[in-house]
């Protein structure tokens, strides 16, 4: 059986990695995985630094697509791996996520009869404003395996009327990975290298389009980043889009000596750095999912999360757009009134070996 597991974007490969691992464990010559690399991502902090962190291999295809329009960036994913699929030929494609890559392969793949197995699958934010939502709607409609994070993706799938016999609650992938590599993560060097101590600053990111796409949403969020680090670090590493957004807008000159800024950080650095920290303020997806696992405190600057189960029983903190709400959680937690949380349903480091067992028909 061939198969081709498909990684586009940074948060991609974390997913793929115990997939790669239960692949590997099963040493069985029947079963040809592969490895497809999009390209979507392709700065070496956004991809290579996560491949040699996860000890992931070079991919068997990188398709070197890049950064473009979504439709230019779908329509180049497209092309390049059709030629793949006709050259291969797998029985399965495997696809993580919700990114253009997820849903641009799915496609592909299912034209030429080629079975899709969606990982992360049933997460809904019901804000269709996001290009994510999008592309986790309509991957969930064509794949064949859909598999479930948290309970809340099997209500969403069936209320779009998918088959039961297609969903699969199996965990989490990326906690997965969290467990695998926690080891590693106290060898980072990262706190020496920021010169800042343990459990004295928190962290935060910053990248969804409607967060800093636009100036005037962007100087109001590096405002709230001010009034943070009045008395407290801030370590906030910053994603490209954030970047150039920062540069166009000339709001760099706002940051103030207790906020300390960084390019992409990698794996082993970036979670070392949440499970130190005080809190975490971000408008990422799987951060959400990482504090709730470490149990850190975890602001979350949207309105809407595809992810509940992070604020039903995890530590997140769904405060909105506007900023008044922030404030008032940062405030509590740094007074040391954070919510009691646990850690989700099957998020125990067994997802990525139930879905290749699903997968191969292997009965435990
Ligand atoms: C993508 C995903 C998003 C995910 C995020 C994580 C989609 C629709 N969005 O958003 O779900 O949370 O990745 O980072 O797939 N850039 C670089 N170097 C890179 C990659 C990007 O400089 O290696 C810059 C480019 O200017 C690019 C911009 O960042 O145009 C945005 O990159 P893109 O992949 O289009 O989307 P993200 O915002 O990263």
């Amino acid at each position: 059986m061939k198969i081709i597991s498909v990684v586009g974007a940074r948060p991609n490969f974390m997913k793929v990695a115990p997939l790669y691992i239960e692949f590997q464990k099963l040493n069985n010559s029947n079963v040809n995985h592969l490895i497809c690399h999009t390209g979507q991502h392709y700065d070496e902090k956004m991809s290579k630094l996560f491949f040699e962190e996860l000890e992931l291999p070079q991919p068997d295809y990188y398709l070197g697509v890049g950064s473009g329009s979504h439709a230019e960036q779908t329509a180049r994913i497209m092309i390049e791996f059709e030629k793949v699929l006709i050259k291969e030929k797998p029985e399965l494609v495997i696809v993580v996520g919700d990114v253009n890559s997820t849903i641009a392969c799915s496609l592909t793949a299912v034209k030429m009869g080629i079975k899709v197995a969606h990982v992360e699958s049933g997460l809904r934010s019901f804000d269709r404003q996001m290009p994510e939502e999008i592309n986790r709607i309509l991957t969930d409609s064509i794949a064949d395996y859909l598999f479930v994070t948290e309970k809340s993706g099997i209500e969403n799938l069936m209320n779009e009327g998918i088959d039961s016999s297609k969903i699969f609650f199996v965990g989490n992938v990326m906690i997965d990975s969290l467990i695998n590599y926690l080891p590693k993560i106290q060898t980072s060097q990262i706190f020496p290298k920021l010169n800042i101590e343990k459990g004295t600053y928190s962290l935060i990111t910053l990248h969804r389009p409607s967060n800093v796409d636009s100036k005037e949403k962007l100087k109001e969020l590096i405002e709230l980043l001010g009034e943070v680090s009045k008395n407290h670090k801030v370590v906030f590493p910053i994603h490209p889009r954030t970047k150039n957004n920062l540069l166009k807008y000339d709001l760099f000159k706002h940051l103030n000596h207790n906020i300390i800024t960084t390019d992409p950080l990698g794996y082993i650095d970036f979670i070392s750095l949440i499970k130190y920290s005080n809190f975490v303020l971000t408008d990422s997806g799987g951060i959400q999912e990482e504090t709730t696992y470490l149990g850190v405190p975890c602001v979350t600057l949207r309105n809407t999360t595809e992810r509940p189960i992070t604020v039903e029983v995890g530590t997140n903190y769904l405060v909105g757009e506007g900023l008044s709400q922030a404030k008032k959680y940062i405030n509590e937690i740094l007074a040391g009134n954070r919510k009691q949380s646990k850690i989700p349903d099957l998020w125990d480091g067994k997802a990525a070996e139930r879905i290749v067992k699903i997968l191969l028909g292997i009965n435990s």
